[in-house]
């Protein structure tokens, strides 16, 4: 096993607009499971390829256990990569599959056979080994991929959104299978997904990326409560977290926040040392839904009260989602099931501030 590291990473693809990464420092420890988040063409995959040598590097420098592989070939750098099209070889069995590359390799045959045992057993797909992939259903076909790339053994895993041909409930199931498997061969492991809640239930640590830079890295609760940009904040987090304009006001006691329209909300306590050197600035308050609430929560420190009317409310079994305006903004909240809203009807609700952020318009980055 082993730690992988990246240095200055840039890829210019030729003849392309520009650079699709463009300058990337990660460094990830042995064991660690890393995922890249971030929308469509931020240069999740760009960087992955890179790590696994299918793309060149332009520039900098990616080590894998100590040894710079930029000149490495991928068959020397011994990882095992799961891709979204899992391309299983359709003349042959699960197990033969399975056993492929230990066979291009030359190991024992005796090697091979218990290797593929124990990676099916791992896996739960021992009753699938003598089939061919076309009698497996979707989600067996991605146990069988990731039993290829276990049974290598390899120093790093690389997955490429290896769940995104799955239905939404398979792949809830096959998160849970893959962080189960990581917990038994803690294999390092780099992960890219689009979707941010794979991201943040499955990685050690998150790395947002966006338009071919690193935005934050971290732990998934700490990206989650401390966002340092706009962007980091609106992608992690669904519904994602609300932006509203407004201007800091006063001074001590008095920090306030004044909405557009007019609405005025006191600055908690425990936040005012932070945010007094704003106050007169334009700023986005940044909260998110859960910290909305309903007329039961009014009164305790740092909770705000307003009255709004909610245009449309959706109950989830567990939670409903509020979507109301609040001085001229789309906004939703996460309320409890039974609460009392009802379209059209204004409604008592609080803002819970304690765990408002507060935005620099101009820049994105948080206050
Ligand atoms: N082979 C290629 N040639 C030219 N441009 C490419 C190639 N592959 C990807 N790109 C561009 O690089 C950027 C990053 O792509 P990619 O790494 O695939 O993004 P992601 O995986 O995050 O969706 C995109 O703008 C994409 O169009
Ligand atoms: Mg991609």
């Amino acid at each position: 096993m082993a730690e992988v590291v990246l240095r200055g990473v840039v890829k210019e693809y030729e003849g392309g607009g520009g650079q699709a990464v463009k300058g990337i420092d990660l460094e990830i420890a042995d064991h660690e499971f890393v995922v890249l988040v971030g929308p469509s063409g931020c240069g999740k995959s760009t960087t992955l390829r890179m790590i696994a040598g299918l793309e060149e590097i332009s520039e900098g420098e990616i080590s894998i256990g100590g040894r710079v592989v930029n000149d490495v070939a991928p068959r020397d750098r011994d990882i095992a990569m799961v891709f979204q099209n899992y391309a299983l070889y359709p003349h042959m069995s699960v197990r033969e599959n399975m056993a492929f590359s230990l066979s291009l390799r030359k190991r024992p045959k005796a090697e091979i056979a218990a290797r593929v045992e124990e990676a099916a057993r791992m896996l739960d797909i021992t009753p699938l080994l003598d089939r061919k992939p076309r009698a497996l259903s979707g989600g067996q076909r991605q146990r069988v991929a990731m039993g290829r790339a276990v049974v290598r053994d390899p120093q790093v895993f690389l997955f490429d959104e290896p769940l995104s041909n799955l239905d939404a409930k398979l792949r809830v199931q096959m998160r849970t299978e893959i962080k189960r498997v990581h917990q038994l061969v803690p294999t390092t492991t780099v992960y890219v997904t689009h979707d941010q809640v794979e991201a943040m239930t499955l990685a050690d640590r998150v790395v947002v990326m966006n338009e071919g830079r690193i935005e934050q890295v971290g732990p998934p609760q700490e990206l989650y409560h401390h966002p340092r940009t706009r962007f980091v904040a609106g992608f992690i987090g669904s519904p994602g977290m609300n932006f509203l304009p407004a201007r800091l006001e006063g001074a001590d006691e008095a920090l306030r926040l004044r909405l557009a329209d007019g609405t005025a909300l006191p600055v908690p306590e425990v936040l005012r040392a932070r945010h007094a050197p704003q106050a007169g600035r334009e700023v986005v308050l940044g909260l998110r839904p859960e910290h909305f609430g309903d007329a039961r929560e009014a009164g305790r420190p740092g909770v705000a009260a307003f009255t709004a009317t909610p245009a449309v409310t959706e109950p989830m079994g567990a939670e409903t989602l509020v979507h109301f305006a609040l001085a001229g903004v789309a906004a939703c909240a996460r309320l409890a099931p039974d609460t009392s809203a009802q379209p059209g009807t204004p409604l008592p609700m609080t803002a819970d501030l304690n765990h408002m952020h507060l935005l620099d318009p101009a820049s994105g980055l948080v206050l």
